[in-house]
């Protein structure tokens, strides 16, 4: 049965427009936000009776989608995707109704596939034989690949953070790729000024009519495919309680929340599902103007790593959006880019799915809000798995992922034994190249080291973390041979670290080396006992005695004991005596703790680099007060660097609260800020900080001078 399309109604003014062609504004207002209208009630009867022999892609719904002529509809077996019920998910988030649904596995790996099927039929069936787009990445993909196949010439306008091995399936599609250096906003606009020159169509975002209607697919599957999955529900269609999803321009849940509407309206389902929009922190306009209850969302520039989510400026998508969630109960959140990444190993790791940073948003969204307590554990929840990684992006994996076995010289021409000698070897190598440890210390430079230290004698496979959340994931991941711990680490210190390892039956039995260079107190002893392998103190050991032990720990020796160590010539991690833990003696020279206040994350570093090269300090980082705050609090450290200029609370008033608690009172504080500090409020900074550096004209030597005079007459 054709399309049951009846007339477009303009969403401003009400304005009902004929469907031949679909209008690109309103008649009546010059409106660009439409709305397509159908016969609900014949639609309704022809679903009720069951669509069981129907095509199994967004065709299926035919009534429902907005193309007139049949003949010009270009699949390639979009839509009906997967509704899987997770299991390690939903075991280790104690929640027993949560659902993917797996739109990876689309033609060309996202949900982006329905709207590139409908929109290019309906191109097809307009006659149109060249088209303009902007995209992130996906929509790019299936634009072309659908583009590819009905013949139409395709001009994607990308912005330069889209990974070139997307930008190399694109071409390969034949469409021609323009890379612009810019947001994706300007992109856009550049995409839109091209298609205008040219004459050309210009394929609208959120507000474009096939865009939306091919996303309510998503909802049509999910309602009947929970109804398949009730054994006594007769086949009756369901609606979840949720419905999660990452948003970019919002084109997708807009549509989704369109075909609930609809199912509502025909009876098939009996309510609406509640919408959770999940953004990238650092491009989230529509989650920062939902929590201060904004009727619109200001544009902002995006900061974010998920360059498929970088729509700075949302438009009136956010207002929609907003009365979709006002309407349920639902909500608008964001999530971390580091928070979306561990959500992507974890769904590789107890699901086996692999999806693209953009996808995990979603994911580390749902996880939030059942830690939050906003989904409720008896709430059946559908995530939408948007997208698939493939190749992996560089800052997820790295190298090592891959092992590389190369057989010895013989190539082609050797004979049998030769090849079989050369296996031999080989094999033997691989058993030192599957020999996994894992580095996990806050300071990169020093986690590098300790790789290279290892790396220089045995061919192990050494991973470097530089988080401890990260830390955990990996060893959880790998199951290595042995870990590396550092203990003082900002969210999670390694002792904490070594208990979770330790708790869990799976890894527990690792071992676990730690090099650290906290000066310990019996109570740090007491809790490294029996979970440590041994104690190593930074800036005071033997590397090669660290080697040593490492290797033999992993049952192996050193090939040849007369190789001269790189005795680690720069970094922090070198020379003189492994501790005992027990051992109480303190170390000779304590490392001091100094906390950097700075919301300047280079300045941050500067300065932390600057005094931790001198070997006497080691110094923590927070780029908030509030975190400032926590940090003094968790470390006590001898001394504070802080910035007077903060997002989140004054420097003064931060130092003010340092100097009122008794805890932090008599830590120095040294003031360093790019802010013109006024005779009269140095005055009032008088007595409660040390000294006052400016930053622009920073004498570095003199900052280290003074931090080593403060702390040495302590
Ligand atoms: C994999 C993936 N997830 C989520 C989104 C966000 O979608 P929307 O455009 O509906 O905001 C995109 C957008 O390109 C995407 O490619
Ligand atoms: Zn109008």
């Amino acid at each position: 049965m054709p399309s049951l399309l009846k007339s477009i109604v303009c969403l401003d003014c009400g304005h009902s427009m004929p469907v031949d062609p679909l209008p690109t504004h309103c008649a009546a207002c010059g409106s660009v936000w439409m709305d397509a209208q159908y016969d609900y009630e014949q639609a309704a009867a022809l679903w009720k009776a069951g669509l069981a022999e129907r095509a199994t892609t967004i065709w299926r719904y035919e009534e429902l989608l907005p193309l007139l002529d049949s003949t010009s509809i270009v699949s390639m077996g979009e839509g009906w995707t997967p509704l899987t019920r997770t299991e390690g998910l939903g075991r280790e988030l104690g929640h027993e109704h949560l659902f993917i649904k797996d739109e990876r596995q689309s033609p060309t790996g996202s949900f982006k596939d329905r709207q590139g099927s409908l929109t290019i039929s309906y191109l097809r069936q307009k006659g149109i034989r060249e088209i303009v787009m902007a995209s992130t990445g996906n929509k790019a993909a299936a634009y072309a690949a659908f583009c590819a196949r009905a013949g139409i010439r395709l001009w994607i306008f990308l912005t330069s953070t889209v990974p070139s091995e997307k930008l190399r399936e694109l071409a390969l599609y034949g469409a021609e790729v323009v890379k612009i250096t810019g947001t994706y906003d300007q992109a856009k606009k550049v995409a839109q000024d091209f298609a205008a020159r040219r004459s050309l169509y210009y394929d609208a975002g959120a507000e474009s009519i096939p865009g939306r209607e091919a996303f309510k697919t998503v909802a049509f599957e999910i309602a009947e495919q929970l109804g398949r999955l009730d054994p006594d529900g007769k086949g009756r269609w369901r609606a979840p309680d949720w419905y999660v999803q990452a948003v970019s321009g919002g084109v997708g849940p807009l549509g989704v929340w369109k075909g609930f509407q609809e199912l509502l309206k025909m009876g098939l389902i009996d309510r609406l599902p509640k919408l959770a929009i999940v953004q990238s922190e650092g491009c989230a306009p529509m989650a920062a103007a939902w929590r201060f209850q904004l009727e619109t969302a200001d544009p902002v520039v995006p900061h974010t790593r998920i360059a498929v989510l970088a729509t700075g400026s949302p438009g009136r998508s956010y207002g929609f959006l907003r009365a979709a969630c006002q309407e349920t109960g639902g909500t608008i959140i964001s999530v971390s880019d580091g928070e979306a990444f561990r959500a992507m190993r974890r769904l590789a790791r107890v699901e086996g799915y692999s999806m693209e940073p953009a996808a995990s948003v979603a994911f580390a969204g749902m996880d939030k809000l059942i830690a939050e307590g906003v989904i409720k554990p008896d709430e059946r929840v559908i995530v939408n798995c948007s997208g698939h990684t493939f190749p992996a992006e560089k800052h997820i994996l790295e190298d090592q992922y891959v092992l590389d076995l190369q057989f010895g010289e013989g190539g082609t021409s050797a004979s049998h034994t030769q090849l079989e000698d050369g296996l031999g070897a080989a094999l033997e190598r691989l058993d030192e190249q599957v020999t996994t440890i894992v580095v996990i210390d806050d300071n990169p430079q020093d986690s590098r080291l300790i790789r290279r230290l290892l790396q220089a004698h045995k061919n192990y496979r050494v991973f470097e973390v530089n988080n401890p959340l990260d830390g955990l994931d990996l060893v959880r991941q790998r199951k290595p041979d042995l870990v590396v711990l550092d203990l003082t680490m900002p969210d999670m210190d390694g002792f904490t670290v070594l208990e979770s390892f330790k708790a869990d039956p799976e890894v527990g039995h690792i071992p676990v080396v730690v090099v650290s260079a906290k000066t310990l107190t019996a109570a740090d002893r007491a809790r490294l006992e029996g979970r440590a392998e041994s104690l190593w103190q930074k800036g005071g050991f033997n590397t090669r005695e660290l080697v040593e032990h490492v290797v033999r720990t992993l049952g192996g020796d050193l090939p040849d004991s007369s190789d001269p160590l790189t005795e680690a010539s720069a970094g922090t991690v070198a020379t003189a005596s492994k501790q005992a833990i027990a051992e109480s003696a303190p170390a000779q020279q304590p490392v001091r703790e100094i906390v950097v206040i700075d919301d300047e994350r280079r300045d941050a570093r500067l300065i932390r680099r600057l005094l931790e090269a001198t070997g006497r300090y080691q110094v923590h980082e927070a780029y908030t007060g509030e975190d400032g705050w926590r940090m003094v609090q968790a470390h006590k450290p001898d001394l504070v660097v802080l910035d007077l200029l903060l997002p989140d609370i004054a420097g003064e008033d931060l130092l003010e609260r340092l100097k009122r608690d008794e805890h932090t009172r008599d830590i120095p504080v040294v003031i360093l800020t790019a802010k013109d500090v006024t005779a009269r409020e140095r005055e009032k900074l008088l007595g409660k900080m040390l000294s006052l550096f400016e930053k622009a004209n920073l004498d570095r030597q003199a900052l280290i001078d003074y931090v080593d005079e403060t702390l040495s007459e302590e």
